[in-house]
């Protein structure tokens, strides 16, 4: 696993060689003549060999590899005068410095993660899908980022948030990612409140800081999200660093069969460390003593070799068990209490990353990136991420996010799509740039590009989605509320109180705390009164 970057760079190297030679695939040029084309290929492969001969010291040169006789060079038109313009070692320098950074994500911008491997161990996701990177047997490079969601790049590690737990799955069949979360169910079931909800847990437009008032009245008037919350404030809300949490596709999804049947899958990560979490005064020392500690944690352990590892494991329901259902199961408010888990396979993180910036700010992840075999759910919120998350590679790295050594896959892409900001891997050199009927790329059959066979059961007219809570919505709060221990409730009760102690917008508590009686009556008197002693002080 070592060398997963190199041979994601090489294969960029290789394939222009390649199509140097790829005569059948060549557009005709003016004069016929090749040899530019071939020289250039011919150069890279020897940068490749120079960039990994170890017995070469680098030496110190100017930005376009010029000899320099040192790091602070500056002209100056004589001993005291002004700097020269043809300083030119100065104006490149800082014109690179200001141009260090890449927009940060505007969710999960603060993250971590390393490099590691999925080993499929069992034949259970064989008999659902004919997807060759589930058979058993298969082992596939992944990298994993671990995030909090609201907070800046540079907030702390430790605070009370979801997690993101998102895999980059190279398969010989292209990427698979997994974008997924610490927590088996999520805030919103229509993805239009996905904005706003975000607005409510990053800061105030006037004062900058977070801001409890949104947070809770955001809650009371969308109490779809009321078990997520109740998540949130429980001491799960803040887990121990990465290694000690496990990971959830939240989404039904769907693996697919060769002949077009299917079924719903949900996909839960099981951390083979234990589940740990810190207490809220636990979390607030650490955060504030070491804000990149989970960082720490994750890193330090991969270098102890103390690899940590997650055991795989799907739960399946078919069409007529998903429609027979007591909850919508594709409503990403609402987990499987009822699911059987079986083994899938073992995700184990081996190898730091040798740069943070190359391999986990440039990485970038989309549920869009699935491959034959796997295939979406209709949940709306899954629906809507398939666009948003490529949107963001774009804006945020710019069109070639792909082509970028961390996010290709180690399989040839072969399409038509050229050119933008960035093309790191040689545009795919002189192949045609259309389906040319002298040679062009091979489709793939239809049998190994099954989709699912999905029955409509509706009129095709437009319905209007908005999905507002009713009572159902307030039972997986109240089982999760009622299997707590009288520590974790107590914990629960106090956690929530921190928060909504400082909430100033008139009625919002008391809002709140009708939901919360929806949920449980104890719930609304536990954090009642943790309310008034934490005003108390
Ligand atoms: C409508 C709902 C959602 C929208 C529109 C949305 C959108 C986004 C966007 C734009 C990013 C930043 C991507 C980037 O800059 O590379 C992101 C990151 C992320 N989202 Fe979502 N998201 C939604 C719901 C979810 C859900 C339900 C989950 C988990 C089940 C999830 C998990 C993640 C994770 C793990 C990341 C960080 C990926 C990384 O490490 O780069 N999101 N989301
Ligand atoms: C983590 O928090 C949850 C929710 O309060 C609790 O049920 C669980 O016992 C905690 N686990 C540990 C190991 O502290
Ligand atoms: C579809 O439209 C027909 C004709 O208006 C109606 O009889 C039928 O009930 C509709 N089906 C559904 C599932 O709404």
């Amino acid at each position: 696993m070592k060398t997963n970057l190199f041979l994601c760079l090489l294969l960029a190297v290789l394939q222009s060689a390649f199509l140097a030679n790829a005569d059948s695939m060549k557009q005709k040029r003016g004069g016929g003549d090749t040899s530019t084309i071939d020289l250039f290929a011919g150069l890279k492969l020897q940068q490749a060999q120079y960039m990994t001969d170890k017995s070469n010291s680098p030496g110190f040169t100017t930005e376009n590899g010029a000899p320099s006789s040192g790091y602070f060079n500056i002209q100056r038109a004589g001993q005291d005068g002004p700097l020269l313009i043809q300083s030119t070692q100065m104006l490149d320098s800082l014109a690179h410095f200001v141009r260090e950074r890449i927009p940060e994500r505007i969710v999960h911008a603060r993250g971590w993660g390393a490099w590691g491997k999925f080993e499929v161990t069992t034949d259970f996701a064989e008999k659902y899908s004919f997807a060759p990177a589930f058979k058993k047997g298969a082992v596939h490079p992944i990298l994993m980022r671990f995030s909090t969601v609201g907070g800046q790049s540079g907030s702390p590690d430790a605070a009370r948030d979801p997690r993101g737990f998102a895999i980059k799955i190279k398969t010989k069949q292209g990427v698979l990612d997994w974008v997924f979360n610490n927590t088996p169910v999520f805030f919103i079931r229509n993805p239009l409140k996905f904005p706003v909800f975000i607005h409510t847990q990053k800061t105030n437009p006037q004062t900058n800081e977070r801001d409890p008032n949104m947070v809770f009245d955001y809650l009371w008037q969308n109490p779809e999200a009321s078990m997520q919350f109740m998540r949130l404030f429980s001491d799960l809300g803040t887990p121990y660093g990465a290694r000690h949490m496990n990971g959830w596709s939240g989404h039904t999804y769907r693996l697919v069969k060769q002949d077009g049947s299917w079924v719903y899958v949900k996909v839960q990560l099981f951390t083979d460390q234990g589940i740990k979490n810190f207490t809220a005064a636990e979390a607030t020392q650490i955060g504030g003593e070491n804000q990149e500690w989970a960082t720490k944690d994750l890193f330090d352990s991969i270098e102890a070799k103390q690899y940590p590892s997650w055991t795989v494991k799907f739960a399946v329901k078919t069409p007529e068990e998903g429609k027979k259902y007591r909850y919508n199961v594709n409503d990403l408010t609402k987990d499987w209490l009822d699911a059987t888990w079986y083994e899938v396979g073992k995700m184990t993180l081996n190898q730091n990353p040798r740069n943070y910036f190359d391999e986990i700010e440039s990485s970038h992840f989309s549920p869009s990136n699935m491959v034959p075999g796997w295939a979406p759910s209709e949940d709306p919120v899954l629906q809507s991420r398939l666009f948003s998350y490529n949107d963001a590679g774009r804006y945020r790295i710019g069109s070639n996010y792909n082509k970028l050594p961390v996010n290709c896959p180690f399989n040839t892409v072969g399409n038509y799509d050229r050119s933008g900001v960035m093309p790191v891997t040689g545009d795919y050199g002189n192949q045609p740039i259309y389906p040319s009927s002298a040679g062009t790329y091979k489709p793939a059959s239809k049998d190994e590009t099954v989709a699912p066979l999905i029955k409509l059961y509706n009129n095709a007219t437009i319905e209007t989605y908005v999905g507002e809570a009713t009572d159902i919505d307030y039972e997986q709060p109240r089982y999760f509320y009622q299997h707590l221990s009288a520590n974790d409730k107590k914990n629960l009760h106090s956690n929530f109180a921190g928060a909504m102690s400082k909430v100033t917008q008139p009625n919002v508590v008391s809002n709140v705390i009708k939901m919360f009686n929806k949920i449980d009556p104890n719930l609304a008197k536990g954090v009642t009164a943790a309310i008034a002693a934490a005003k108390k002080g």
